[in-house]
């Protein structure tokens, strides 16, 4: 799915819920800007407790401010959509969407998602991505896991959901933590089939 400027732009949904991982969150839509791509991010009220807490150091930031934060380093095409709005095109399998992830993903989602209710757009969409059999990503981070937790990610990757953990390997020796940021979301875009050379490749 590469992009360039004579093709139609490819679209994609960012879903950020209230697992820790905001600076995982931050850069996708970082570098899938910079790829030209459209983003439509929505955030929940968790997830933007989580971008304060670990990006701004203020979980008491307002939703605005967190979010105008959050979106001011993005480098193209982002829309912002309310958890409850659902008039969002990504509400519906006839808007044309490319592709689909939650990053982070918390466990709360994962049983939401597993259980087929939809209590917002991020998982309304996440909903749609399954239903029309388009490519989703959910990048989870608990630990440890309970039967429940596990039960319900097999659920959605017998869904046909990509279970991405946010879980960066050390084999290509990191020095920072932004290493260890892109080791995960060079692993999403590649899902995603965002060309990137974030992280390095085995075997190059
Ligand atoms: C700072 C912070 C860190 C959290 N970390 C996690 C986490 O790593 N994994 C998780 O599943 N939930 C985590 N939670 C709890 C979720 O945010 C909580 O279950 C929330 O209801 C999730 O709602 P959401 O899925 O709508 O975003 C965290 C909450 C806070 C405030």
């Amino acid at each position: 799915m590469a992009n360039s400027s004579d093709d139609v732009r490819v679209r994609i949904f960012l879903g950020i819920t209230g697992a820790s991982g905001a600076p995982y969150a931050a850069r996708l839509l970082e570098v899938l800007t910079e790829a030209d791509c459209e983003v439509g991010v929505c955030a929940s009220a968790a997830g933007l407790e989580v971008i304060a807490t670990e990006l701004y150091g203020d979980a008491r930031l307002s939703r605005d401010e967190a979010l105008a934060r959050f979106t001011e380093h993005a480098r193209g095409e982002v829309t912002v959509y309310d958890p409850q709005d659902w008039r969002a095109p990504y509400a519906s399998g006839s808007a044309k969407v490319d592709a689909y992830v939650i990053c982070p993903c918390s466990m709360s989602t994962v049983g939401t998602l597993a259980a087929g209710a939809m209590a917002n757009l991020i998982h309304r969409a996440a909903s749609v991505a399954l239903k029309e059999r388009r490519k989703l990503v959910l990048v989870p981070r608990e630990t440890p896991l309970s039967s429940i937790h596990l039960r319900g990610l097999a659920t959605l990757h017998e869904a046909g959901a990509v279970v991405l953990f946010a879980a960066p390997g050390f084999y290509h020796r990191p020095e920072s933590i932004g290493d260890l940021v892109d080791f995960v979301v060079a692993r999403c875009l590649d899902q995603l089939g965002v060309e990137n050379t974030l992280s390095g490749r085995w075997g190059e």
